[in-house]
């Protein structure tokens, strides 16, 4: 019996897996150059921080974290997001302390025991980024075009930025009276009517069309903000609009954890079918109390890498080769084992001289040698059998147009770099 890997998950294999690291790095670079540092937090943590910071309520939560007892006893949770986390390991370390606001961005695997789909994995990867401990619309519109430049650097054109707020501690609780008091006198099943006592925002994010159809005229969050709240949106809305940044409002967006408080956002992507959201955020002021520490207002994003990846892929940014990592160009095929020693060296050289080099490995004839230089895709064959080695030379191979030179060994680097660009 063979494994397969569990329900959920997949690998990354290359070429296409370099996409994945393509993501990544783009994801990241713009943060980079606004002052982020990079942050590696454990894969699991205490079970408590993620039910204290993102919400017994959420679905996460409740539903979908692996979380298990390790032999001391303890009670341990796979991350299912990186927010919790990052602050958590703010606080541990008082980076608070220092200069605000933290800039951090991280990348990493999560765990989600979802409902397994295309574009939906149990183990995901994302890359994030998180401003702790300053509370400015400046901060939160330089957060959301660091997302916005990400995607633009990929090339992804069909992005929409969703953006709503939340409300605050001061406001929330007037409009979560109001949109309970119009959702009980709904008709609407079991399960639903105990959401609206339990979170009742989340019944706005649902789905289903019959219930989507029955909140025509549910109140919104934008119509009881408070004061500060308006104001502080407007900001937001008006310094994306002046950095050129394009947004929807969409005062239904609701988010799947709990910590967030005004400012909230998604980016989603038509090519997606159901799972459109290639990536999220917001402002969560509370959380770092939430989890015992002090106020510390601060606003962040994580990116889905493997829907981002999806994303252009239904763009067909890639193109038709899949190939967009390093291709090999010189191809080594030592006949003999004496060749084979001399071969690695002489491989070493090339790669440090910056060209991308592999051999024929496991004493392999000549025949099956070619081929292997063949299937490899270099443009280039050097053949090194007993009696080159006498003559310290090696045989040099155009594989496009099978012409054949030799040249000393000591020269190759140099007649490489006339050959190859
Ligand atoms: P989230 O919306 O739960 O937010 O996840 C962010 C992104 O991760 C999603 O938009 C999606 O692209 C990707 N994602 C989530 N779940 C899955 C899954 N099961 N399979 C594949 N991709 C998935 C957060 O995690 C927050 N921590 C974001 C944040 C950072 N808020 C403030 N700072």
């Amino acid at each position: 019996m063979t494994f397969q890997s569990p329900k959920g998950t997949f690998d990354w294999l290359p070429p296409r897996s370099e996409r994945a690291l393509r993501v990544r790095e783009a994801m990241a670079e713009p943060a980079r150059r606004a002052g982020y540092g990079y942050i590696e937090t454990p894969t699991f943590e205490d079970t408590a921080l993620f039910a204290r910071g993102v919400g017994e309520s959420t679905d996460i939560v409740s539903k979908e974290m692996y979380t298990f007892q390790d032999k001391g006893g303890r009670s341990i949770t796979l991350r299912p997001e990186g927010t919790a986390p990052v602050v958590r390991a703010v606080l541990q370390h008082g980076l608070h302390n220092g200069r605000l606001p933290v800039k951090l961005w991280y990348s990493g695997n999560n765990f989600r025991y979802e409902r397994a789909q295309r574009g939906r994995y149990r183990h995901f990867s994302q890359v994030g980024i998180e401003a702790l401990g300053a509370e400015d619309p400046v901060l939160d519109a330089e957060v959301i075009s660091l997302g916005v430049q990400g995607y633009a650097a990929l090339g992804l054109g069909g992005i929409t930025l969703l953006l709503n707020t939340l409300g605050c501690k001061e406001c929330r609780p007037a409009y979560r009276a109001a949109l309970q008091g119009f959702l009980r006198g709904l008709d609407l099943d079991e399960a639903t009517r105990q959401r609206i006592e339990i979170n009742p925002l989340r019944v706005l994010d649902d789905s289903r069309p019959e219930v989507q159809a029955r909140l025509t005229g549910v109140p919104l969050v934008t119509d009881h903000l408070c004061q500060a709240c308006k104001a502080y949106h407007e900001d937001v809305r008006s310094l994306l609009t002046a950095s050129g940044v394009a947004y929807t409002d969409d005062p239904r967006l609701v988010r799947g954890l709990d910590y967030y408080t005004r400012t909230t956002f998604e980016f989603v992507h038509g090519g997606l079918g159901s799972q459109s959201a290639v990536g999220g955020g917001g402002r969560y002021d509370g959380l770092s109390e939430m989890i015992g520490g002090p106020p510390l207002p601060s606003v962040g994003w994580a990116i889905g890498v493997d829907r981002t990846v999806l994303a252009m892929e239904a763009e067909g940014l890639f193109g038709e080769d899949p190939a967009t990592g390093t291709p090999v160009q010189v191809y080594g095929v030592p006949l003999g084992e004496e060749a084979r020693r001399r071969m690695f060296l002489l491989l070493a050289e090339i790669r440090a001289a910056g060209f991308v080099a592999d051999m024929a490995f496991g004493g392999k004839g000549l025949k099956g040698a070619m081929k292997g230089a063949d299937r490899s895709g270099a443009s280039v064959a050097l053949i090194l059998g007993e009696r080159d080695l006498a003559a310290q030379a090696v045989q040099m191979k155009d594989l496009t147009t099978a012409e054949q030179t030799e040249v000393p060994l000591a020269q190759v680097v140099e007649a490489l770099k006339g050959k190859i660009q």
